[in-house]
């Protein structure tokens, strides 16, 4: 991807082109249709522009938390069919049926404040006890379910389940979710529904395991070239960059930031970037930045709007810009270099980017 960044702002470049081939990728490696999962704007990519890549690219559903994110979707004119699948009690459940939003289902309350006309996929709890109907309440849900489908209310179009370890494809945790999801859906079928659609598989287990792709996979992660059980290697969407605000000359033994946390053990020269743990960079992190081409470790504490880089050498000049992350092939940092430091997952640096980043 060419860049011309912005000298005016931290920004993060979308490589919209990284996310078709991702989307194309999963696209091939399986039966199954795609769901394109954009929830949380698109792990911080932008939901509606990931989201039109991905159906140009192959993806026939969009997959989101809440309703309110569903309706900006269908907002932004996306006609594909999205599924919500995590709104409390007091969401507007009629909007759901008024803008052709299917919900999933995980409570007999649910259930009974979903509006008429309301395609539904029952959620079972295949072993996070998070989200999802537990196994003793699933056939009561599965019979309340049918008798709304009978009079008429409701259809059940899909049952869904997730996996909690399918990161490491070796956890037999991912085998008991198979067998919890299977039996879920022969309840189902015993209660007489007909789920057209059955989806288990996320990103890792659509890259791992083909056993789990059922008629629906429902990709976030690895649309933004994330691989949760980091064997495939996936093409990274996003770059973030920050202009050099300025950059000074401190002698050896010149504490920098607050707490005086770091001295500078020689004279150097230190770069200074807009942008800061406001902005989504992990405060307590030693880390680096690439500036022209070169390797730079960030000093002293992060602030909230504003971080020091130990430049070392006098030719960074105010302007220059500074790479943060980016898919690595020039030798900058990556995401996953930043989830390392940080002592975290890939996903939380890609979310957790401030609305001060500009995006493009
Ligand atoms: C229920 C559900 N399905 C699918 C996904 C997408 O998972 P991934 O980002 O690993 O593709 C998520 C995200 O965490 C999820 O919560």
């Amino acid at each position: 991807m060419e860049l011309t960044p912005d000298r005016a702002a931290a920004e993060a470049v979308v490589d919209l082109d990284a996310v078709a081939a991702n989307a194309r990728l999963f696209r091939a490696r399986t039966r199954a249709q795609v769901m394109a999962v954009v929830k949380a704007d698109g792990f911080g990519h932008g939901a509606v522009a990931v989201a039109r890549t991905a159906l140009d690219a192959g993806a026939t559903w969009l997959g989101v938390t809440s309703l309110t994110e569903a309706l900006e979707l269908r907002d932004a004119g996306l006609r594909a069919p999205v599924l919500s699948w995590l709104n409390p009690l007091g969401a507007d459940f009629s909007s759901a049926a008024e803008r052709d939003v299917d919900l999933a289902v995980p409570s007999l309350e649910h259930l009974a404040l979903v509006a008429p006309g309301t395609r539904v996929h029952l959620h079972l709890d295949t072993g996070l006890a998070r989200d999802g109907a537990e196994p003793e309440v699933w056939p009561v849900l599965c019979a309340e379910a049918r008798r709304a489908e009978r009079a008429g209310r409701i259809r059940v179009v899909g049952v869904m389940g997730h996996l909690a370890c399918a990161d490491d494809p070796d956890d037999p945790a991912n085998a008991a979710g198979v067998r919890a999801f299977d039996h879920g859906v022969a309840v189902a079928r015993r209660h007489g529904l007909r789920p057209a659609l059955r989806h288990l598989a996320a990103t890792a287990a659509t890259l791992n395991d083909p056993g789990t792709h059922y008629d629906l996979v429902r990709i976030g992660a690895g649309l933004v070239g994330i691989d949760p059980s980091r064997r495939t290697p996936l093409k990274t969407a996003l770059t973030l960059t920050a202009p050099v605000v300025a950059v000074r000359r401190v002698a050896a033994g010149t504490p920098v930031g607050y707490g005086h946390t770091w001295r500078a053990p020689v004279d150097t020269h230190l770069a200074l970037l807009p942008l800061g743990y406001g902005d989504g960079v992990p405060r307590g992190v030693e880390a680096e930045v690439q500036i022209n081409g070169k390797r730079c470790p960030i000093v002293g504490r992060i602030s909230m709007d504003q971080l020091v880089v130990d430049v070392r050498d006098e030719h960074t000049r105010a302007g220059d810009i500074a790479v943060i992350f980016g898919p690595g092939e020039g030798g900058e940092p990556t995401v996953a270099d930043w989830a390392g430091w940080a002592g975290t997952i890939e996903h939380e640096i890609v979310t957790g980017l401030g609305r001060r980043v500009v995006r493009r």
